[in-house]
């Protein structure tokens, strides 16, 4: 049974049109800022969510994260919204259901002296820094994995969707968005990135700092494959019905 006292499910979205159509789902609405960032409470179907706008990139993603854990104390988390294709085969209106995340910016380099040739695959993924309840202490993950129950709540919500197809795959964070081909594809071999966002990763480190269960959902809104093509916003509303059918199939 769900009422309003339990923990609530967070939602994060960086725009207006990856958050909207959820809020419009949602009863007993209350806004409020925290610092710079909205964040949108109440109820769906009598079950609390939080919704926040973390605007783009890393840094909000993680700061809005972090704001929420201490103001909501959420059950679960879910980062979704628009993203860029990395593997060929995807295009728009597909989504993709995040088994893993991972910050595509971070890696070292093997040294190589001046004037020697530039080898851009001659590198290493080294990964984030995030809490590791076992350990102790904050340790440095190259992929952080979804929650099995999110997952599953996922799975469960995927014969729903008939605009395009839903894969299970691996999420690439970073401030980038690439337009190369050849980058995209470099990026998608050494990785395995199906997708490429701005925020996922950055939520699923602090989510593992608060050991809180985590899951990426994205749906492609520009391949690259396709040619010079403009991104399609529409795909926003698209992604959060989703991830409302997602949110009913969510045991916790
Ligand atoms: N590369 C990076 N981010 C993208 N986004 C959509 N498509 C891409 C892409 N190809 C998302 C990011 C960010 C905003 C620019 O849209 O997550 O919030």
């Amino acid at each position: 049974m769900s009422n309003a006292t339990e923990a609530p499910i967070l939602v994060m979205g960086a725009m207006d049109v990856e958050t909207d159509y959820i809020i419009g789902k949602m009863t007993d609405v209350k806004q409020r800022m925290i610092g710079k960032w909205s964040f949108a409470s109440g109820l769906f179907e009598g079950r609390p969510l939080v919704v926040c706008r973390t605007e783009w990139g890393v840094a909000n993603a993680s700061a809005c994260t972090a704001l929420a854990m201490e103001a909501y104390h959420p059950c679960a988390v879910i980062s979704q919204g628009t993203s860029g294709a990395h593997d060929p085969e995807l295009l728009n209106y597909d989504i993709v259901i995040g088994k893993k995340t991972v910050n595509t910016s971070a890696w070292k380099s093997h040294f190589e002296p001046q004037g020697s040739v530039d080898d851009p695959t001659n590198i290493e993924a080294i990964g984030v820094f995030a809490y590791d309840k076992h350990a102790g202490k904050f340790t440095q993950e190259v992929y952080h994995y979804a929650s099995k129950r999110l997952l599953a709540a996922a799975r469960k919500a995927e014969p729903t969707y008939t605009r395009g197809h839903v894969v299970e795959g691996t999420i690439g964070t970073c401030d980038t968005w690439n337009c190369q081909v050849d980058r995209v594809l470099f990026l998608h071999k050494f990785f395995e990135s199906s997708v490429e966002d701005m925020e996922s990763d950055a939520v699923a480190q602090i989510c593992q700092t608060y050991d809180v269960p985590f899951l990426a959902i994205r749906i492609v809104s520009n391949s690259v494959f396709e040619g010079d093509q403009d991104w399609d916003l529409r795909v926003g509303p698209v992604c959060q019905e989703f991830v409302l059918n997602v949110i009913r199939n969510i045991e916790l």
